[in-house]
């Protein structure tokens, strides 16, 4: 029997070729590739300035120590994210302050960001779970008028947009992953972007140990190495010139599952505006989501449960209340969402699910 998998990296023979070609020109690490990769992003979101580093972990980070984030400072994170988001947070020496989140869009909810800004509030990570959005002009009102900066996790965001606008390019600095499940993906590798100069020009020095300039072996701060290899960027520009494929596939999959599984009421999904989000992963709520799971894998057919509610994990246990994250958490599924999927594979998974419902 066939094995589908919930999510599967899409590389051929493109990628194989360019690769090579990096590999036998003298020069793999971040130069000439990497910078057409970046143009490439940075033309795509609609940014001034894009900087690709080792992953979208170490891009929040840097977009917060870029903003001179850090000890004493907080900043309002979902309570329905994976779990870098908040993690940059501390590896930023902030705090991370939980918000729970609006149930029609997993988004954080402007009304709880809004009673839980402080004096110690420094930013909003705004996470764009599966490429969805809260009202983004809102969001950059109540940052103004609290003098907070925006950080965008858009992670799962590329090719997702807030009324025409794409995700990442509303906030101060957005930031992107490619890991191997992202919709592109260059096996490990995140992406910053922003319209400020003086951001940008500050990133670039703390991903290259606080460089003065490139070549320069003058330090004026302290900074890292999460610079980013032309191997991978090889890899990265012939992902991005399939990516609006991808993206037209990803919606008609989305369709094409709502549309097979409309008349099982034990389904739910999210009202989804498909000219603005592109969905990342296939996502339904039902009352016992590792029931379906487990029935489907001994069906080789591989699925993803949500992630927890972060106040509901070991590091960041609490006994506050996010009663529409901690939902999520409990009913969420990530069905099958390789963009390569065919239609028939889905009729296939949607019958199986047919199944399970007619027997539980
Ligand atoms: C919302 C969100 N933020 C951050 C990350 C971290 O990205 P990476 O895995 O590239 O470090 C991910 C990726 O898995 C994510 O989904």
């Amino acid at each position: 029997m066939k094995i589908i998998r919930q999510m599967d990296p899409w590389i051929d023979r493109e990628e194989e070729k360019e690769v090579i070609k990096v590999m036998r020109s003298g020069w793999i690490t971040e130069a000439d590739e990497t910078k057409r990769f970046e143009k490439m992003i940075a033309d795509f979101t609609g940014s001034k300035y894009c900087s690709v580093v080792t992953n979208g972990t170490v891009s929040l980070y840097l977009a917060l120590k870029a903003l001179g984030i850090g000890e004493g400072d907080e900043v309002i994170v979902p309570d329905m994210t994976m779990v870098a988001s908040p993690n940059a947070v501390i590896m930023a020496n902030a705090k991370p302050v939980f918000v729970d989140i609006e149930k029609d869009t997993l988004c954080l909810s402007l009304d709880e960001v809004e009673k839980k800004i402080s004096k110690k509030t420094k930013a909003i990570m705004i996470v764009a779970l599966n490429g969805r959005a809260p009202d983004m002009h809102r969001a950059l009102k109540i940052a103004k008028d609290n003098n907070l900066f925006v950080v965008e996790d858009a992670a799962q965001a590329l090719g997702s947009y807030f009324h025409g606008k794409h995700l990442g390019t509303f906030g101060d600095i957005g930031s992107f992953s490619f890991s191997t499940p992202k919709v592109i993906t260059t096996a490990q590798g995140g992406a910053l972007v922003t319209d400020r100069k003086d951001l940008y020009d500050k990133i670039i020095r703390l991903k290259d140990f606080g460089r003065v300039n490139r070549s320069s072996q003058n330090h004026d701060e302290i900074g890292f190495n999460f610079k980013f290899t032309d191997i991978l960027a090889a890899i990265g520009v012939v992902q991005m010139k399939k990516l609006p494929t991808r993206l037209n596939r990803k919606k008609e999959m989305y369709n094409s599952y709502k549309q097979e599984l409309k008349n099982l009421k034990q389904i739910q999904f999210i009202a989804t505006d498909l000219s603005q989000t592109s969905p990342w992963f296939m996502d339904i709520f039902v009352s016992d989501p590792k029931a379906l799971q487990g029935f489907l894998k001994n069906k080789n057919i591989g699925t993803r449960l949500f992630y927890p509610a972060i106040h509901t994990t070991e590091p960041y246990k609490s006994e506050n209340q996010y009663k529409n994250s901690l939902w999520a958490s409990e009913h969420g599924l990530w069905l099958p969402s390789s963009a390569f999927l065919t239609d028939s594979d889905i009729m296939h998974i949607c019958k199986e699910i047919k199944s399970f419902y007619e027997k539980n």
